[in-house]
């Protein structure tokens, strides 16, 4: 037999696949018995995501592309590796993110390098380096991608998880605030989450300062002293705005009277805040003014925000995004003087809440048809119909490496498809082939060179 004859025998492949398949298998069989093979689990806190939940992913990452889209941001990417140096510098040295739950280590080439724990410092570095600065401001910016935290991991909290970032440089009104807030809030409205925007003041250095003495006052009294944990005592030295953000029970309890620094705000800063409220009263979104949020991270001035799920209580420990105003962050970072304000939002909080709340999802992706075979030359045809069907934008599947019509018939009730067709010997030398309706279980004989614009009439006629 020549070589093209073989190849053209089915009878022939199919001997020559089964044996194929065979060996691995069979040696896979003999390492499994004798030898005992490791088997290698994901790190504590990482997740894998799975198919079903990519569904999430697309429903979210195209909200996400939208509405940025909508508002003018446009999307830039970072490296996930930066100098230890910059989330140092910006973060915050006493910041938890820093002090505690950094991914650092020294590289081979002995420097200093981190997994990214947020994606602010990366996204302030690149403005600076590629001369944004030279760019028609405000400079919009969205950032979707992973980051790492090395923190205690539970339900909602993951050492890797993505954020969908935006951020706008060279903006310094109360608009640019409220814009931001409003997107976010309509991020969270528009994909049927309820939230609540919390949202505070935190002034600027100058106002900052005489606050900051009256709230270490208020806690170096000695009952309260007593009281504090031990991280809070020494944040009164190293950072005491830093005491309003511990999430322990007793330093929770302490802050009820503690000075708010809404009271201590100067003339401009309590202006701008006003301003960013009036905005939001103005489009409608649903805010809760709290006097003690500071957020972790040491870069923010005036407006600070988080995104709670409305009617959680343990929402301030589970927040979905957050974020502020950071006007000297790319001045302190070595840029020049350029105001800013952004947000990072959670996707793995927002695919939870999605969960467990039961929202439905769009199914965009429903397939419309099933290619069935039986037989070698009946699945070269189909190959080749799938192409062309394809092409034509069709929603199309098929199960070409299997030969039972039942296991195809199944995969096709599986995916929920409206006609499967039915290709067999017999129809192949008919040129004809099998439209079977898959709710009615109907099947009807059509003519195979037409059944691409009767399927598509078919299609067409069905209620939306
Ligand atoms: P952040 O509050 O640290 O802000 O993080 C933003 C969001 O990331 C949180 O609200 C939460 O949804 C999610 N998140 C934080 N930690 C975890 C975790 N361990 N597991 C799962 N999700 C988590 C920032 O990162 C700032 N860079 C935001 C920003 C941008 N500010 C100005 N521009």
């Amino acid at each position: 037999m020549e070589l093209s004859d073989k190849f053209a025998d089915s009878d022939y492949i199919n001997n020559m696949n089964k044996k194929i398949i065979k060996k691995p298998a069979a040696k896979e069989d003999f390492q499994r018995k004798n030898k005992k093979v490791k088997v290698y689990s994901r790190l504590r806190g990482m997740r894998d995501t799975l198919f079903d939940e990519y569904r999430y992913w697309e429903v979210i990452n195209k909200k996400a592309t939208e509405l940025a889209a909508a508002y003018g941001y446009k999307r830039i990417e970072t490296p996930v590796m930066e100098k230890l140096e910059l989330y140092e510098r910006s973060s915050g040295k006493t910041s938890d993110i820093v002090t505690k739950e950094m991914y650092s280590f020294v590289d081979k080439s002995g420097d200093k390098v981190a997994l990214r724990p947020e994606a602010t410092p990366g996204l302030v570095r690149a403005y600076i380096e590629h001369g944004m600065f030279n760019l028609p401001q405000p400079v919009k910016m969205y950032w979707l991608g992973p980051v790492f935290r090395h923190d205690k991991p539970q339900a909602g909290r993951f050492r890797q998880f993505n954020q969908y970032n935006l951020e706008m440089f060279g903006e310094a009104g109360p608009v640019g605030d409220a814009q931001l807030i409003l997107i976010a809030y309509n991020f969270f409205k528009e994909l049927q989450i309820d939230v609540q925007v919390q949202i505070n003041s935190i002034g600027c250095k100058d106002c900052r300062k005489d606050y900051l003495d009256k709230l270490v006052k208020y806690y170096k009294d000695k009952t309260r002293h007593n009281k504090l944990c031990l991280d809070c005592k020494k944040r009164l030295t190293k950072n005491p705005l830093r005491l309003l953000d511990c999430k322990e029970e007793k330093c929770v309890s302490l802050k009820t009277d503690a000075p708010q620094i809404v009271d201590s705000l100067c003339e401009s800063c309590r202006d701008h805040f006003v301003k960013v409220l009036e905005y939001l009263d103005e489009t409608g979104i649903n805010y809760n003014l709290d006097p003690f949020l500071v957020r972790g991270l040491d870069y923010y001035n005036r407006t600070v925000f988080e995104i709670w799920p409305e009617g959680d209580s343990e929402a301030r420990q589970s927040s979905l995004g957050g974020g502020g105003r950071y006007d000297e962050l790319v001045e302190f970072m070595g840029g020049r003087p350029t105001p800013a304000c952004g947000f990072g939002i959670g996707i793995e909080r927002t695919i939870l809440k999605i969960k467990e709340k039961n929202i439905p999802l769009k199914q965009d992706d429903q397939i419309d048809i099933f290619l069935a075979q039986l037989g070698e030359a009946p699945r070269r045809k189909l190959m080749v119909l799938f192409e062309e069907f394809r092409k034509a934008g069709l929603k199309v599947a098929q199960l070409f490496t299997k030969d039972s019509l039942k296991i195809q018939l199944e995969e096709a009730n599986r995916l929920g498809v409206k006609f499967s067709l039915i290709l067999g010997q017999k129809e192949l030398s008919d040129g004809t082939i099998l439209i079977r309706d898959m709710e009615s279980g109907v099947q009807e004989v059509v003519d195979l060179n037409k059944v691409k614009g009767e399927i598509e009439k078919r299609l067409n006629n069905q209620v939306k």
